[in-house]
């Protein structure tokens, strides 16, 4: 495949649903375009900033959506040239159906006229979704309609389908255009939700990623989602407040560090779920994080799987691009525990004497002839970037 094509690696951004839900206005994003930039998010590699549901006004003119005159006066072309003048990309969200999860017009059986309209507004990257009433049309249907409209327009768009893993859009996604496709429900900023909460914590992720067995579909310019971070986040989230969680502190930094590990051993497009404004330093240090980020970017662009998941301990692994692998021991437990594998139960080649191992949350280096091990905190993860020497 060419490398002119969209989302080689997995798209890195920041999105709006998580910090603000259903109250975002165009200051919000104007203010996470200049965060992005001043705290060096883009530099790191996070250049989508995405408006998530909410953008529009309660009726379309024709089947034109408009952007909600009081949220979004200048409009979303102004807005969208703010976000370009930051050397950023811009995205936007709609529903393949009649209506958004939040009850505002849609895009169903007016594809065409919507995708001309994000490309004249000058969108790079559309998030779509799968509320509203679907007027029989099966998802493969749907999906497929709005990639075939992003095609026939004259820019390029990459998209992102939202379908929630329901009719295993791993199994269609490339077909129908898309560079990336949730698997999974909404993610909530919690480490595991209570039975009949709402979303999915980030241990419930983790977990459904281990059966789901989709590391297959995985790959460039097309990849399985996880759904966004929400490393930063906690009960006074804008999603966290809108949505019926019960979320009754902020993820600990143990539960953070997991988080972003796990996301980039999997090899998700990683986008950023929090306030900008408040980004507290250690989770800047763990969103930043460049030995974690060229996991996740690896331009081999495979899809870290489990070696192991006994009791407290697992340990998960990936080929890399370089000839090594990246490899992550996570103690699932409330004790420190220590955690072994060695190289023949990991992605890594077996056929070198010795490694240097790379603890990617220290940066320190080790040599080994094989074995890996850790002390791991309570629901912490280490990661360790093993190549052949
Ligand atoms: C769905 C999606 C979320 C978010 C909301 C917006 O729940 O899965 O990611 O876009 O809709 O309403």
């Amino acid at each position: 495949m060419s490398d002119s094509l969209p989302a080689r690696t997995p798209p890195l951004g920041w999105n709006s649903w998580n910090a603000y839900s259903c109250a975002v206005t165009e200051d919000d994003i104007r203010d996470a375009a200049d965060a992005l930039v001043e705290t060096d998010l883009r530099d790191a590699g996070y250049e989508y900033l995405v408006v998530d549901d909410c953008w529009m006004a309660d009726e379309t003119a024709d089947g034109v959506l408009q952007a909600d005159p009081t949220d979004f006066p200048s409009g979303i072309e102004t807005l969208a040239d703010y976000v370009h003048d930051r050397g950023l990309k811009f995205g936007l969200y709609s529903s393949a159906g009649s209506h958004t999860c939040q009850g505002y017009p849609a895009s169903l059986g007016r594809e065409q006229r919507h995708a001309e309209q994000f490309a004249a507004w000058g969108v790079d990257y559309l998030k779509y979704d799968n509320c509203g009433e679907h007027h029989g049309r099966d998802a493969i249907d749907r999906y497929a309609a709005m990639g075939q409209a992003l095609e026939n327009v004259n820019r390029e768009i990459v998209y992102s389908i939202c379908e929630w893993g329901t009719n295993e859009p791993w199994q269609w996604g490339r077909n129908v255009g898309g560079e990336l496709w949730r698997a999974t429900d909404d993610v909530i900023a919690k480490w595991q939700a209570d039975d009949d909460e709402f979303g999915l914590g980030i241990l419930d992720i983790i977990d459904r990623m281990a059966e789901l067995d989709i590391a297959g579909f995985h790959g460039p310019h097309g990849w399985n989602d996880p759904d966004m971070l929400q490393v930063g986040n906690g009960p006074e989230s804008g999603q966290s407040q809108h949505e019926p969680t019960n979320i009754e502190r902020p993820l600990t930094e143990a539960e953070n560090r997991t988080h972003l590990a796990f996301w980039c051993l999997l090899g998700a497009p990683l986008m950023i779920g929090t306030d900008l404004r408040s980004l507290g330093e250690a989770e800047h240090e763990i969103l930043t994080n460049e030995r974690l980020l060229a996991i996740d970017q690896d331009p081999l662009g495979i899809q870290g799987t489990p070696d192991r998941r006994e009791g407290v301990e697992e340990v998960w692994s990936k080929r890399l691009a370089d000839g090594g692998a990246a490899v992550a021991l996570f103690n699932r437990g409330p004790e420190r525990t220590d955690i072994h594998t060695h190289v023949p139960n990991t992605a890594a080649p077996v056929d070198a004497a010795s490694y240097r191992l790379r603890d990617c949350w220290s940066g320190s280096e080790f040599e080994t002839s094989g074995e890996i091990w850790a002390g791991v905190e309570p629901r912490d993860t280490a990661l360790f970037r093993v190549t052949p020497q």
